[in-house]
């Protein structure tokens, strides 16, 4: 027992004594060997005399990519296993922005850090380290030399930009000897001469050689159409396609983050920031102080070319060139960020997008792919009727970039579709960023991209389709902010249960909050008790008279043309409601001077007063809200001896159930 811990004791002495040197006594060779993950790369390394004479007399660094990141890598493997060396032994805290690769020229591979969920994630070039399996370390002796070796295991192969000549050979090439060299890199099918072209006659040159690290986007020539599109590229425009002190690659650069690029001056103000979208990724150009100012967004088809001074991304169009309308923005890629919505368009007939194309001044909010996904939509993407008034709701004739609805001169526009209009808002997140949501037909549609600017307007992608309910009555109360009172209310003996029947179809008049906040002051008494828990008889009657249930919902448009004699006389889950309705501005045409009316036109008379209908038809998959502006209550509704007349009650609601069929 007593040897024993004399022995471990000595044992730990040992670990500490070494603990600073870490001295193992398995070689690289083998570590790398009996890893069976590391078989692809260990067979390039058993290849190349040069990697096995630097893995046994010096200084290294090996970034080992896994046999999976050799599955996904379809380039050449000649040479490659130079370029996953660094004659610099770096452990993860000793390395620093970049490191030199043992290839001809030596390029440097480039480092990222960047904070992940779990903890810092490092990058090299655009392969992660797989941290917890790097780090390892040893020590050969060459000629009484300790020479330091590490190894760290990294998610992608690193692909150099090479040569496919052998006469013309490349090593460690600047974005402007890649431009420059184009036709002999291994580049696949991209050609890049327009945009050298312009280079050079604008004499940007030095640019793209200057040493440092920079990240470049170059625009391969399919973008440099329509005709008139290479003249725009100019000075300013070559300076904004690169951002420096940044070597921005894919894979570690998060999305919606602008950088600054070479256009940074008080008169002009450009940035470049990532997006990333069903496995595509774009960049986009963000003018926010210039002519035009606006988003430019361009798919990246080459990305992450690592040179000299940084890492070029070929981009499928050039940035900040703003010469194409509304339309032509849509019809440009085949496979773009909105394609679908193109497709929805074109597919419903021609008016639409023969509408959209004579407007002087539209803003769409287009879809995203992904929106076009859900089985909602997809079902009703057959119905072509319907889908030209779903259309119609996602374009306004207006310019409305996204900052005149963050700062709130805009809270609500009319759409295209008659009489219905878009709502927005801008919601403060968590790290103190600004989103705006749109509602349009009971849809709300958060903005993920903004601003991107045609000749004749702007587009804003959205993340869903609007006009198509994907929610119940009852979820919407749930999640809509200004419902909250009435769907707090509606938790009171169940009351909310009923709303989430898919069977049935709802009409439900429902207080925004405001309206029970108006309450409060017009009829104190009564509504303190409505929240009062003890009062939840009340409550619950209180909420059946704003609720009809029915075997069709009714929309303002049908509840007006039922009118009879001027009257509704609807079958609510209590009593019959009895409503006038009325429109104002039915025919006001939104012009640039006219005073835009702030709400719906609908008004709704209600037990001899009338309230406005703040939002009409919110459209749920089962049924419709109409937001409302004051609560159908009066003073007395709350009698505390209960409610004595309830028979009678049942005797006019029966009766008016039938009135309101034969109307129908
Ligand atoms: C849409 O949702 C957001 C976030 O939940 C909310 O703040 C906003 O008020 C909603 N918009 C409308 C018109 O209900
Ligand atoms: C909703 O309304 C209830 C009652 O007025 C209130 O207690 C609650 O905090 C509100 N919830 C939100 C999210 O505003």
């Amino acid at each position: 027992m007593k040897r024993s811990t004399a022995v471990l004791a000595g044992l730990a002495l040992l670990v500490v004594l070494h603990g600073g040197l870490a001295v193992n006594h398995v070689t690289m060779d083998v570590k790398i060997r009996d890893d069976s993950d590391l078989s692809q790369f260990y067979q390039l390394l058993e290849a190349s005399r040069v990697a096995n004479n630097t893995l046994t007399y010096r200084h290294v660094t090996v970034f080992a990519p896994t046999n999976r990141a050799f599955q996904k890598y379809n380039g050449s493997t000649n040479n490659l296993v130079l370029y996953h060396m660094a004659n610099l032994p770096q452990k993860i805290e000793q390395l620093g922005d970049s490191i030199s690769s043992e290839l001809e020229g030596n390029p440097p591979l480039w480092v990222t850090r960047r904070r992940g969920p779990y903890g810092e994630e490092l990058y090299i070039n655009n392969a992660k380290i797989i941290r917890e399996r790097s780090n390892f370390e040893s020590k050969v002796k060459v000629n009484g030399d300790v020479k330091t070796q590490v190894l760290h295991i990294i998610s992608e192969v690193l692909e150099p930009v090479r040569s496919n000549s052998a006469e013309m050979p490349i090593y460690n090439p600047t974005a402007f000897q890649f431009l420059n060299q184009s036709e002999n890199l291994n580049m696949g099918d991209h050609r890049v001469r327009s945009f050298r072209q312009r280079i050079i006659i604008e004499k940007k040159e030095d640019v793209f050689k200057a040493e440092g690290r920079y990240t470049f986007f170059i625009p391969v020539d399919e973008g440099f159409i329509p005709v008139p599109r290479p003249q725009k590229v100019d000075r300013v425009v070559i300076d904004g396609h690169v951002i420096p002190n940044h070597v921005l690659f894919t894979g570690p650069t998060p999305d919606n983050v602008p950088y600054e690029t070479l256009v940074f001056s008080d008169n002009q103000k450009v940035t470049v920031s990532f997006l990333t979208a069903q496995n595509k990724v774009y960049v986009k150009s963000n003018t926010i102080v210039g002519d035009p100012t606006g988003v430019v967004l361009a798919e990246i088809v080459k990305a992450n070319i690592p040179v000299r001074n940084g890492v070029v991304h070929l981009i499928q169009r050039p940035l900040m060139v703003v010469d194409t309308t509304v339309k032509e923005f849509l019809e440009e890629k085949e496979d773009g960020p909105v394609y679908k919505f193109y497709e929805a368009i074109r597919d419903s007939g021609d008016d639409i997008m023969t509408t959209i194309n004579h407007l002087r001044e539209v803003t769409l909010f287009a879809p995203s792919n992904a929106a076009f996904e859900e089985p909602g939509v997809k079902q009703i993407l057959q119905d072509k009727n319907r889908m030209r008034e779903i259309l119609k709701l996602h374009y306004v004739k207006e310019r409305l970039p996204l900052d005149r609805i963050k700062d709130k001169s805009v809270s609500q526009v009319p759409t295209a579709a008659e009489r219905k209009k878009l709502y927005f808002n801008v919601v403060q997140g968590p790290t103190g960023n600004l989103t705006v949501t749109v509602e349009g037909g009971g849809v709300n549609a958060t903005v993920i991209t903004a601003n991107i600017a045609a000749t004749n307007g702007y587009v804003h992608i959205i993340d869903r389709v609007l006009g198509v309910p994907y929610t119940t009555v009852l979820d919407k109360l749930r999640t809509d902010p200004m419902l909250n009172s009435t769907y707090f209310l509606g938790q009171r003996r169940s009351f909310n249960n009923q709303l989430k029947d898919p069977t049935k179809r709802f009409t439900y008049f429902a207080p925004r909050d405001y309206a029970w906040s108006r309450a409060h002051v017009t009829n104190p008494s009564t509504t303190k008790k409505i929240f009062m828990e003890d009062f939840s008889y009340h409550t619950k009657q209180i909420l059946e008279r704003h609720l009809v249930i029915s075997d069709q919902p009714f929309t303002m448009a049908k509840l007006k043309r039922m009118n009879y004699n001027g009257t509704v006389v609807l079958p609510a889950a209590r009593d019959a409601l009895q409503l006038r309705i009325k429109e104002e501005g039915e025919n006001d045409k939104y012009d640039e001077n006219a005073i835009r009316p702030e709400t719906s036109g609908y008004q709704i008379l209600w037990n001899e007063k009338w309230i406005r209908v703040f939002r009409p038809d919110v459209e749920c998959t089962n049924g419709i809200i109409h937001v409302i502006d004051d609560v159908f209550m009066k003073e007395g509704d709350v009698k505390v001896t209960g409610s004595a007349s309830s028979l009678s009650f049942v005797a006019s609601h029966l009766l008016m159930i039938l009135i309101a069929k034969w109307l129908l």
